[in-house]
Order: C-alpha cells, then structure tokens, then sequence
C-alpha cells in the first residue's frame, strides 16, 4: 500500500501555476533544521524556487549567522546581475528563522542540517518527527552516517530519507538521494522531484552504502592522490594540477563510464589487466594527511594545510572556488 506525502500536490500546485505566482501567494513549506554554511545556502534556493522557508537553529547565534550568510550571497548574486533586486528581496522575504521547535507542526518538507553527530541526530529525530504531520517528508544531509541507522529514531519512517547537498549548494546542482533500509519508494521519488523542482540533478543511491556515492568516489581518488605524493612520484600541486587541468576538465562533461566508452573498452582492458594491482589500497589514512590532522593544520580554517592561507590566503582561495564554480555551472548548465 502506498504513502500519501503532502508535498506531492503542491508540487503538481507550483507546476502548473509557475513560479512567479507562487512566489507571491505562498509555496509549499520547507523547514530547515540548522542554519550553518548548509542550511543557510539551501535556504535560498529553496526561497527562490517557490518555497515559503523556515530555518531552525538551536541558537540565535548560528540563526544570525545564517542570515548573514544568506545576505552576503544574495549581494553577490544581485551585483553579478544572477538575480534582480526584486527578486532578491522576495527571496529574503520568503525566510523566516526560529527556535521553536514547533516549526516543524507546519512543515511539508523537513532537511535536517545540523552537526554530523549521530547523537545529536538521533535526539533531534525523535522530537522533530513526533511534531512533523504524518503527510511529512523527512530528510538528513547527513556526509555519511547511516540512513538507515538515523532512522531508527524517526517515527514513520518509511518518510525519512538521505538527501545529500554538495558545498556550496547555491552553485553545486548534484543532490544524492538515498534510500535507507525502512525508506519508501514513494518517498524516494518524491525527494527526487523537490530537488528537480529547485533546479537541481539528483541521482539514487540504494542500499544506504557508507559515504554514498560521491564520497566513495572521492576517497578512491583522493588515496592514490596521497599515494603519489607519499612515495615521490609527484608534488601536491603537481597531483592538483592532474586533477584540474586534465581528469577534472573531462570529468565535468562525461562520467567514468562513458569515458571508457569514448576511449575503447579494450584498451580499457588491457591497461586495467596491468594498472589495477599497482594502486593503493591502504585501509588506514595516508601519512600526509595524517600528518597535518595532527599538526592541527586543518586546511583554510586554520591557515594550513597542503598550502598555506596566512594573509588573507584562505578567503581568497574561498572566493575564487566559489567564482570558478559559478562559471563552471552557468557555462554547463541551466537555471543554475
Ligand atoms: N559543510 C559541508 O561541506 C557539507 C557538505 C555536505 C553535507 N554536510 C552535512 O551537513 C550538515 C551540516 O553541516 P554544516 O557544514 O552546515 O555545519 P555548520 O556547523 O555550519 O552548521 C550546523 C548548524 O546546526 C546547528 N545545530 C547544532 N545542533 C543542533 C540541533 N540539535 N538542533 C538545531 N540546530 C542545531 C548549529 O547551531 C549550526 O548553526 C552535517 O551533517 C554535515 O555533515 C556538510
């Protein structure tokens, strides 16, 4: 027997009466639970796709931090000319933040946010879903704990689902949605339509796998990467280089598989009959990874990591990211 999930007809609502209309009348209801460099980002784009917004945070402070976010991005979308003065002010306007955790009495659609912690998950799943309507769907963006595991703290659980952003999501359009063990079919696919209706490209993930997909893939790469460098066969900026300059350029307009299509699957073959049993397959994290984790040099947030960030470094290297995705994404992509 199926499920009836509230967002389904208003979904069909904001399809067949646009946009534009339900930007001035209402949307279905998202809340959003944590109001971090995550929550906030969705936000937005949930605001300006139809979505009347409400984002959740245990503290004011993360809240306020969330609406600075949230207006620095808009600024920057408005003085690019991504977005129109008007448009942006509707899209504020459609935010609103709290911590009363009754929001969620109200919700259609609920992603949580919050700190990757599984306790902390747990404790807010169990309250949040008692609140939620029985017509809710329910969503983690979780990196890589458990759906399945999550869920077990979720009343009706067969509404609960992974649903997986990537940094930063106002510019990255992938959305995984994964299945956990009690996740139901219908609630899969309608979490694949809420992401296609804010513009984004959702893949399926079954059978709730660690790290999903992309962080699977990632981590494969990211070994050998450390391989390289460990053994002397490259610099890390060598390594980088190779990544955005050759492998990163393809891999932006054509998967692996259909690399090896367009390639020839034999020659595929023959170098993978040789290549595969000479790559790294430590099961503990690398040395120089290690290495700087226990140095405390975690990257732009404290000033090093494989680079160094001192004088103004790791805002630079923020805003450049953020500016190369974006012309990434308008050139490959559109409604971006
Ligand atoms: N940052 C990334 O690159 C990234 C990418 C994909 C997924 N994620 C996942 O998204 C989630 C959030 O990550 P983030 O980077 O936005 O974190 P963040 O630290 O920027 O924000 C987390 C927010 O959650 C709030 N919070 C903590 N406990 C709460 C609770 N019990 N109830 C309500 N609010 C609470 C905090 O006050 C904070 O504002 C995590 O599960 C993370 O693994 C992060």
């Amino acid at each position: 027997m199926g499920i009836t999930l509230s967002i389904r007809p208003k979904l069909e609502e904001l399809r067949s009466r646009g946009v534009e209309t339900a930007l001035t009348v209402g949307g279905p209801k998202i809340v959003i639970a944590g109001a971090g460099l995550m929550g906030a980002s969705m936000g937005q784009i949930f605001a300006r796709w139809g979505y009347l917004v409400t984002l959740y945070d245990i503290a004011w402070e993360g809240l306020d931090k969330g609406r600075e976010l949230i207006a620095i991005n808009q600024r920057a979308l408005v003085s690019q000319g991504d977005l129109s003065g008007d448009l942006s002010r509707k899209v504020l306007s459609r935010i609103s933040y709290t911590t009363a955790i009754d929001a969620f009495k109200e919700a259609d659609f609920v992603i949580e946010a919050i700190v990757e912690n599984l306790g902390v998950k747990l404790d807010f799943w169990k309250e949040a879903s008692r609140l939620a309507p029985d017509e809710a769907v329910l969503t983690t963006n979780t990196s890589g704990l458990s759906i399945t595991e999550i869920s077990g703290a979720v009343r009706l659980p067969e509404r609960f689902c992974g649903m997986h952003w990537v940094n930063p999501p106002h510019i990255v359009p992938l959305v995984e949605v994964i299945q956990g063990k009690s996740t139901a079919e219908e609630t899969v696919e309608a979490v694949r339509e809420v992401a296609l209706s804010v513009h984004r490209h959702p893949v399926t993930v079954r059978g709730d796998p660690r790290g999903f997909l992309l962080n699977r893939l990632q981590y494969a790469v990211l070994r050998e990467a450390l391989h390289l460098v460990e053994n002397g066969y490259a610099s890390v900026k060598d390594v980088d280089d190779v990544m955005k300059y050759g492998l990163g350029m393809r891999y932006a307009c054509i998967g692996p598989f259909e690399t090896v299509d367009l390639g020839g699957l034999d020659t595929f073959y023959r170098v993978g009959s040789y290549l595969f049993a000479d790559l790294s397959d430590v099961k503990d994290v690398p040395e120089p990874l290690a290495a700087l984790y226990r140095e405390g040099a975690f990257g732009t947030k404290s000033g090093r990591g494989f680079y160094d960030y001192g004088n103004g470094g790791a805002e630079r290297a923020i805003e450049k990211r953020d500016k190369d995705f974006l012309k990434l994404a308008k050139c490959l992509y559109e409604d971006i």
